[in-house]
């Protein structure tokens, strides 16, 4: 009876001491998530990462512009994608780079996902699409993964038809808007000539999904062979 009495009153604290857990888990964890948010400080960060990724970062109107698109929308939201096009070599690939190095870092340190996307090329997706049909659909790759959430995709243009038959990025760009999923995409081609190469469906809809940047420029590729440096 003794016995029952003291199991049923230590049942009572491990009951008390969870609730009290749970409790502290539950209101704790929005709270340290909202301070972390603030405290970041986004060009701070920003320096760190262009450095560790690219020796003599030079920043210009461009870089200024998409960091102002990544550091606003790090702080308020996401509302549209972003599309840069422009010419070869002028840094469109490393900026991305950067701010993708960032979004990983708040994501493992802090478990903030707010900057977070996914990335990959256009070239990357059509390989993969058709490795992945002519193994019967066996892999990891799963087409449909890239129809939903925050996504890269770099150098839109430079694919090659899928199965010599059809727009891939064609139909992952129209499922994208169907879902309302963020894009984010560089590329060498205008949006005319996304126009032409993807259809109307897709050229129609890219005010709608993109925010736009033209950058124009010397290549830095040939700038720094000039200089000698290894890229
Ligand atoms: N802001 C920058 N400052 C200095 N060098 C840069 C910068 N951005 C890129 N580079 C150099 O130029 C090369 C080409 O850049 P990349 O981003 O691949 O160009 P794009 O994607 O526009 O073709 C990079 O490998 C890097 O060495
Ligand atoms: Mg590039």
């Amino acid at each position: 009876m003794d016995e029952a009495k003291g199991f049923g009153a230590e049942l009572k604290d491990f009951q008390q001491s969870l609730r009290e857990k749970v409790k502290h888990d539950v209101y704790k964890a929005p709270e340290t998530h909202k301070v972390k948010r603030s405290v970041v400080d986004f060009d701070g960060l920003f320096e760190r990462h262009s450095k560790k990724l690219c020796q003599g970062f030079e920043t210009n109107f461009n870089v200024e512009e998409i960091k102002y698109y990544f550091r606003e929308l790090y702080s308020k939201g996401y509302d549209k994608g972003l599309l840069v096009y422009g010419s070869l070599g002028v840094g469109k690939t490393m900026i991305f780079d950067i701010i993708h190095s960032m979004a990983k870092e708040l994501v493992v340190s802090q478990g903030f996902q707010g900057l977070w996307f996914t990335k990959c090329t256009a070239p990357w997706l059509v390989s993969e699409r058709m490795r992945s049909v002519e193994e019967g659909y066996t892999g990891s790759f799963d087409i449909a993964t890239y129809h939903r959430g925050k996504l890269y995709i770099d150098d839109l243009g430079a694919e090659q038809l899928c199965f010599n038959k059809y727009e891939l990025l064609e139909e992952i760009l129209f499922q994208r808007h169907r879902n309302k999923a963020l894009t984010m995409v560089t590329t060498n081609l205008t949006p005319a000539e996304i126009g032409k190469r993807y259809g109307a469906r897709v050229f129609d809809r890219l005010p709608e999904m993109f925010h736009m940047i033209k950058w124009e420029g010397e290549s830095k590729r040939t700038v720094s062979k000039k200089q000698g440096n290894k890229i």
